[in-house]
């Protein structure tokens, strides 16, 4: 059963071995295969072409190795690796209409641990860079040296294939405050609210994690520093799990058609209103028996989005779920993912309900994209994700809002729209992490404003 240990590509799965003891697979490292050259990200504007031809020509790509990266009611992004680029067909598409970009892949040289000097948010070189599994644990364990005082790190269980997912709380303990406040630790202990942010379940999405962590290194940075969080802590403890796909994370290998069938889409898998099917707007699911296809079919386990014989069938989400069980008043719940500029409220099931906190939800993710465009200009829109997107059973937001109870629920698509997709450049690491800084501020504001008055 070799494939078993492959990692998947593009490792928007992880992968599921229950019960079997295997060796833990090498996490690769991204490079390109062919350095010098790149692929293409290729959007199909659905506003200007019928869906159904925009279809037909994605599903004609995605059988020559192209992979969808991005699907929405106006636009598919679909890429292109160079080894499919030089297809022929690929410049006849009649007359369905799209704009291409080329995207490149970005080698991983990470500089050396010693050399990251994490001591201040502002000067340190780590977020210059896309990183391993082994530096983001390294980052995490020097985070909580550091700061012994506001950083624990929780060991919530293991992946797929054994390695341990570590959450990050980050909190001042009740002592700290009490100075100078005048209150009881208990009074200040009740004042305070759970925020939870977790990074890329999808592990092609980089700059969720790169995010995830420019945060956690924002709330222990200092007051005095620009971007830190540090004020928050007195209203929030933070509870954060970077990695929650540790297996899939960084894995770009590509491997043939059978090893795809591994794994399968965490974000599909949350149980509310889990579903064995996954209606796609384009049901591109690669099944043998198309005919059979319709919205009561279960989806095949090679679709890109299957959602699992049975919601937390996942190892790594059932953690994630049982841990957020522990976490006392909870208010606040950050989906960081990759890409589009957008930040959605629940549901993801369904375009047809809107939660009876919508208002609330909406008004909160509206003053937020006004503070991330403060920042650096960065436009993002917001809605329910259900209209954002597509209707999606299963998604961690959902779970998050009607189960673990969580009112300011969201899934925050970081940058880009679509030029670079998800070969976000990391030059923009910081940037990203800047203004997603003022989004989490302006939502803690809201919600704290809103708890007083
Ligand atoms: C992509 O790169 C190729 C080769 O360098 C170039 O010919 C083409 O114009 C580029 N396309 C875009 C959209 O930049
Ligand atoms: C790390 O950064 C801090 C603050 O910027 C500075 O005081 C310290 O000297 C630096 N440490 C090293 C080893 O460069
Ligand atoms: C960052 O480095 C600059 C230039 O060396 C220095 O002036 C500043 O104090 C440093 N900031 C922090 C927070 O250490
Ligand atoms: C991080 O890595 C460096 C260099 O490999 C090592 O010296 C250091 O002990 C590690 N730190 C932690 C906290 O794991």
């Amino acid at each position: 059963m070799v494939p078993l240990i492959l990692l998947t590509w593009p490792s928007l799965f992880l992968v599921l071995v229950h019960g079997l003891h295997i060796p833990l697979a090498e996490q690769v490292v991204l490079s390109s295969p062919e350095p010098a050259r790149t692929g293409i990200l290729r959007r199909f504007l659905i506003d200007k072409s019928l869906p159904g031809e925009v279809k037909g020509v994605i599903e004609d790509l995605m059988h020559a190795g192209a992979d969808l990266w991005h699907a929405s009611k106006h636009q598919v992004d679909v890429y292109i690796p160079p080894s499919v680029a030089d297809t022929p067909f690929l410049s006849h598409q009649g007359d369905v209409e799209y704009t291409d970009s080329n995207v490149s892949f970005f080698p991983i040289s990470t500089p050396s641990p010693s050399t990251w000097n994490l001591s201040s948010l502002s000067n340190s070189t780590f977020h210059e860079s896309y990183h391993t599994l082994e530096d983001i644990e390294n980052f995490t364990a020097q985070l909580a040296e550091l700061h012994p005082d506001l950083v624990k790190l929780v060991n919530i269980g293991h992946s797929a294939e054994g390695r341990e997912m570590v959450a990050l709380e980050i909190a001042k303990s009740k002592g700290q405050n009490k100075k100078g406040h005048g209150i009881s630790e208990s009074e200040f202990a009740a004042k305070k609210h759970g925020f939870v942010i977790t990074g890329a379940q999808h592990s092609r999405e980089w700059i969720a994690v790169s995010t995830a962590m420019y945060l956690a290194h924002a709330l222990v940075a200092d007051a005095s520093e620009p971007h830190s969080l540090a004020s928050l802590l007195n209203h929030f403890d933070f509870h954060m799990v970077l990695v929650p796909n540790p297996d899939g994370y960084k894995n770009r290998q590509v491997v043939g058609p059978n090893e795809k069938c591994i794994g399968l889409d965490m974000n599909r898998n949350w149980g509310h209103k889990w579903k064995p099917t996954a209606d796609f707007p384009f049901a591109l699911d690669n099944t043998k028996n198309k005919k059979k296809k319709g919205p009561n079919v279960p989806t095949d386990p090679c679709s890109h989005w299957y959602p699992g014989h049975r919601a937390f069938e996942s190892p790594e989400v059932n953690n994630i779920a049982n841990y957020i069980t522990t976490l006392p008043r909870l208010r606040t719940f950050i989906d960081l993912r990759a890409y589009g500029q957008m930040l959605s409220a629940p549901f993801s099931y369904t375009c047809k309900r809107d939660p009876k906190d919508a208002e609330d939800q909406i008004e909160a993710a509206m003053g937020a994209a006004r503070a991330i465009k403060e920042v650096h200009g960065t436009v993002f829109t917001t809605g329910t994700l259900c209209e954002m997107l597509y209707r999606a059973p299963g998604n961690v937001v959902d779970y998050m809002y009607a189960k673990a109870g969580i009112k300011y629920s969201y899934a925050a698509h970081l940058r880009d729209t679509g030029t670079y997709g998800f070969d976000l450049p990391p030059h923009w690491i910081r940037p990203v992490g800047e203004e997603t800084v003022n989004m989490i501020k302006s939502l803690a504001h809201f919600i704290v404003d809103k708890k007083s008055g």
